[in-house]
């Protein structure tokens, strides 16, 4: 399905590009924004990004593999990324892992049949000193033990 940037996005990544000399650094904020539009990036979400800043879609498309905050198929209303690497790995980030895989009985990307949750398993997040840590959307929960998971998951609300 084609895509194209609403004037208001546009707008936006030119804001963006404005920031750096040349127009390709803003290959990230006009990811993001296509995801926002779009709901995950697709190829054509991606042909889009290259085609505004002027770039290849190899380039682009080296970005959203690299990393993790970008989807290239639709995730739930709730993404929830747990952080498996080593700090969050020593302080129980895999029984929060397991916890979480099986409250909903998805695995690695995988989306609840209703749409409301989606997992991932995910590298350092760059909070490794308040470990284990999770992310639901943008939202960062730290310090977390089995407990408290349980209280953030029972917190977010499934809409069908
Ligand atoms: S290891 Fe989990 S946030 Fe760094």
């Amino acid at each position: 399905m084609e895509f194209k940037f609403t004037q208001e996005n546009l707008d936006r990544i030119e804001q963006e590009t404005k920031k750096y000399p040349v127009r390709k650094p803003a290959v990230m904020a006009a990811l993001y924004i296509g995801q926002e539009q779009n709901g995950f990036i697709s190829s054509e979400v991606m042909k889009e990004v290259a085609e505004v800043l002027g770039i290849s879609s190899e380039e682009v498309l080296g970005v959203v593999t690299f990393y993790t905050m970008y989807h290239q198929k639709q995730m739930g209303k709730y993404h929830i990324q747990v952080c498996t690497n080593v700090s969050c790995m020593l302080r129980g980030g895999y029984e929060i892992w397991n916890q979480v895989k099986e409250k909903y009985g998805i695995e690695h990307l995988g989306v609840t049949s209703d749409q409301n949750f989606s997992l991932e398993e995910v590298e350092c997040m760059g909070s490794c000193g308040t470990a284990p840590m999770i992310a639901v959307n943008e939202d960062y929960y730290e310090n977390l033990s089995k407990e408290k998971v349980e209280e953030i998951l029972a917190s977010l609300k499934s809409t069908n």
